[in-house]
């Protein structure tokens, strides 16, 4: 970190080193009592900091993997870092937004045209380009949009990233996801091969400088570990390592809790934790290691019973830049350094949510609060039972699964066993898709909660076990295949 007094000092330096430097090769570089000013300038305010050609230009992608009401908090996420960006001098022609939008005009938002990511929060809505929404939030278009590929895009605005070599990008994801898997609105999911593939490809083509990826999900250390090479000018930090859970926060119950009229969690710890930092400092003086601390303390620090580990992936050494290389920062904060007073971030919350509880948490909020016998009370009931039930179904095909596969003993303990660190969940990927629509036809669509069970079935695949074996042990397993909005031959598979 910078302060401002060796700051100033490290500045003074170097001009007096120019100077000397200048003396001796040519008077041309003598500079002027007056170009000192503007160096400071651009030291401490980015007078020019949007025409230097060093810095390039920023660019951000921006995805909120989730639909539904009671996933507000991921697109209350992207659209708050949305707003965080713009504040920083990006462009909109240079953010790419993917968001379901199916939150604002929610008839279950209290407040119609408005989404808040704090309790006390502005609106954090207005503004945000549309560039991918409903069907068009997808695999294919995500990754288009990273590689710049606009002949592989389906509908949305068109919008990609059409980068140079000195460029530098920002990608954001924040959603549920499991071992080697991040969720999507539409089938399929995301997985890690695909993504660090496509990674490797905009790397090769020449097409940045830095990229920095934030990703928000649980287990999210499994999408890049073992698998992020250093050598791409990527350095990646995750909400979680590779098999634990993140977790939402601000959500109905704790404290601070969101206004009453909301049953639903406003944010997620990891994201909300970098967006309350960068949003009040001067991101010149912040670097990004910095910042990786603070959100790691803030979202689990080490005597805490609940939270994640927020892990680094890939060129960690490039966590040294600051964080204004990719999020430019907003003017109005120029006066706040880090190390200044002024970083102090909310405490680590007394409470926090798994992100695979709080679908249930919305439910039960909301049949608690309905008026008896009313419509609606009936309705969260059954949403309610029918999410626990399709969860203890998938928990119960999987484990019997696994006693088919390896016997009553070896079975769970196959399915449960973690590869130490440094290792990929799974060698062979195609066998883990083709397993997980294996599973999925028999016993029904993993749905957000049922990605957890990525593990065992990589597991399966580590093994040895083929693609019959798997059929066989399913279809024992789940002899009547689910009907209706968990079958997987209706709605489509994960993989
Ligand atoms: C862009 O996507 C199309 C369609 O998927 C593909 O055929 C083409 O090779 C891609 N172009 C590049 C430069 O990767
Ligand atoms: C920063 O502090 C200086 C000196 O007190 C003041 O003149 C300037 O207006 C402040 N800048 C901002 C953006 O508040």
């Amino acid at each position: 970190m910078i302060g401002y007094g060796t700051g100033v000092q490290w500045v003074l330096v170097l001009l007096l080193s120019s100077l000397v430097v200048g003396r001796q090769i040519t008077d041309d570089l003598i500079r002027l009592p007056s170009d000192h000013s503007s160096i400071l300038d651009r030291v401490f305010h980015g007078s020019d900091k949007f025409n230097d050609d060093s810095v390039g230009t920023r660019w951000a992608v921006l995805i909120a993997g989730s639909n539904g009401y009671w996933n507000y908090r991921h697109q209350a996420d992207v659209c708050h870092a949305y707003q965080i960006l713009k504040k920083g001098g990006l462009k909109d022609e240079n953010i790419i937004v993917f968001i379901y939008d199916d939150i604002a005009y929610n008839e279950e938002n209290p407040r119609p045209g408005f989404i808040i990511n704090s309790p006390d929060g502005d609106d954090v809505y207005a503004g945000v380009p549309k560039d991918y929404t409903g069907e068009d939030v997808n695999v294919n278009n995500f990754l288009a949009v990273i590689l710049g590929n606009k002949t592989a895009l389906t509908g949305g605005s068109g919008k990609v990233v059409d980068s140079g070599p000195n460029d530098h990008i920002f990608i954001y994801y924040t959603d549920h996801g499991g071992p080697g898997v991040l969720g999507m609105p539409t089938l399929p999911y995301l997985y890690a091969d695909d993504l660090i593939d496509t990674l490797k490809k905009k790397h090769a083509s020449g097409t940045y400088k830095s990229l920095v990826f934030y990703l928000e999900a649980c287990e999210s250390g499994s999408m890049f570990e073992g698998l992020l090479p250093e050598g791409l000018n990527i350095y990646a930090t995750t909400a979680a390592n590779a098999y634990e859970s993140s977790w939402g926060t601000y959500c109905p119950g704790e404290e601070p809790s969101p206004p009453p009229e909301y049953d639903t969690c406003l944010g997620d710890l990891y994201s909300v934790a970098w967006m309350e930092d960068s949003e009040v400092h001067n991101l010149q003086t912040e670097s990004l290691k910095y910042q990786y601390e603070l959100v790691k303390a803030r979202a689990g620090g080490p005597d805490a019973y609940y939270g994640s580990h927020v892990m680094q992936y890939g060129d960690v050494k490039l966590n040294k830049e600051m964080l204004y290389l990719y999020m430019g920062t907003n003017p109005a904060n120029d006066n706040f350094t880090v190390g200044s007073d002024h970083n102090s971030l909310r405490p680590m919350p007394s409470k926090a949510v798994n992100q695979r509880d709080a679908d249930l948490l919305h439910f039960w909020h909301k049949v608690r609060k309905a008026p008896e016998g009313s419509p609606r009370k009936e309705e969260a009931q059954k949403q309610f039972l029918e999410a626990m039930s399709h969860r203890v179904h998938l928990d119960n095909s999987i484990k019997l699964i696994g006693k088919l596969l390896f016997g009553i003993e070896k079975g769970p303990e196959v399915l449960q066993s973690i590869r130490p660190a440094g290792q990929p969940l799974v060698d062979d990927w195609k066998c883990l898709k083709t397993l997980v629509r294996t599973f999925e036809t028999h016993c029904g669509s993993l749905s957000q909660y049922g990605m957890k069970h990525m593990r065992s079935i990589a597991n399966i695949c580590n093994a040895g076990i083929t693609g019959e074996q798997m059929a066989d042990a399913s279809a024992q397993a789940c002899p009547t295949i689910p009907s209706g909005r968990w079958s997987s031959l209706r709605g489509g598979f994960s993989a």
